[in-house]
């Protein structure tokens, strides 16, 4: 039996050998264990004093976590996946947006652990949740961006049919970088083969949490 009061838990995605779950509180301790150095978190976030910057790393991990599921609001949600490849955890993608119901523009972040980049998987698993985002969600348009020196986040978009969507300067650590940004069009994911093979379950009872009316979305993705 599905969850009574939070089925988003029991959505699934599969494509390939990969699963992605949503994250759930017994998911912290290990993803904590696994993150990477790399990985870039929000700089705003809180840090304690005393605690060395891993130890911070990692809590600001846990209070992403709490805040994704405990500000979640039907007009601005973000779902957080683990991603396990061959039934071992690799490593994390998540899916955004704001007026959801309204704009119908999702964002992605993500990483994966050392050992299983440069594989195919960050690109199966964006493929994952795009197939979420334009099928049963019914987006229009998926969002990304990158530090301009992104190459593999950069090459995954573009391999999706993400198209240059311009760029920004910021202050990044002391000094300026750019940070480009890239938009997939609903009709070129149509055009594409994005969604082959992926298969999407348990969507039909959150739609209400999504911001969507239930019985709004299209037939379940199969393969
Ligand atoms: C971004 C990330 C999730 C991509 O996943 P990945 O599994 O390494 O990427 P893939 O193996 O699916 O590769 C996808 C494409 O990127 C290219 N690519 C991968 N790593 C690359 C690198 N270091 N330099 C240049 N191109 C690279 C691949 O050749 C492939 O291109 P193609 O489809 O045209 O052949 C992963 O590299 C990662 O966790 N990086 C650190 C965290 C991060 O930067 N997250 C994104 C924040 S915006």
């Amino acid at each position: 039996m599905g969850h009574p009061y939070w089925p988003v838990f029991d959505l699934r995605l599969s494509v390939a050998d990969l699963e992605l779950r949503p994250m759930t509180e017994a998911d912290l301790l290990p993803l904590a264990e696994l993150l990477p150095d790399d990985v870039e978190l929000d700089p705003a976030a809180t840090r304690y004093p005393g605690l060395s910057e891993a130890a911070n790393r990692r809590v600001i991990g846990f209070q992403h976590y709490w805040k994704s599921y405990g500000s979640w609001r039907p007009e601005r949600w973000r779902l957080p996946f683990c991603v396990r490849a061959g039934g071992e955890l690799v490593g994390v993608q998540e899916l955004e947006a704001e007026d959801f119901a309204a704009l119908r523009t999702v964002y992605s972040a993500s990483h994966l652990i050392a050992p299983a980049r440069g594989r195919g998987i960050g690109r199966q698993m964006r493929r994952a949740v795009l197939a979420l985002a334009f099928g049963p969600l019914a987006a229009e348009a998926a969002v990304s961006s990158a530090w301009q020196d992104n190459h593999a986040s950069l090459a995954v978009s573009r391999a999706l049919g993400y198209r240059p969507n311009g760029e920004s300067r910021h202050r990044r650590d002391d000094g300026v970088d750019t940070m480009r940004y890239l938009r997939l069009g609903r009709s070129d994911w149509l055009a594409g083969t994005g969604a082959d093979g992926v298969r999407i379950e348990g969507v039909e009872p959150c739609l209400p949490y999504f911001g969507l009316d239930a019985g709004s979305s299209p037939a379940e993705a199969g393969d």
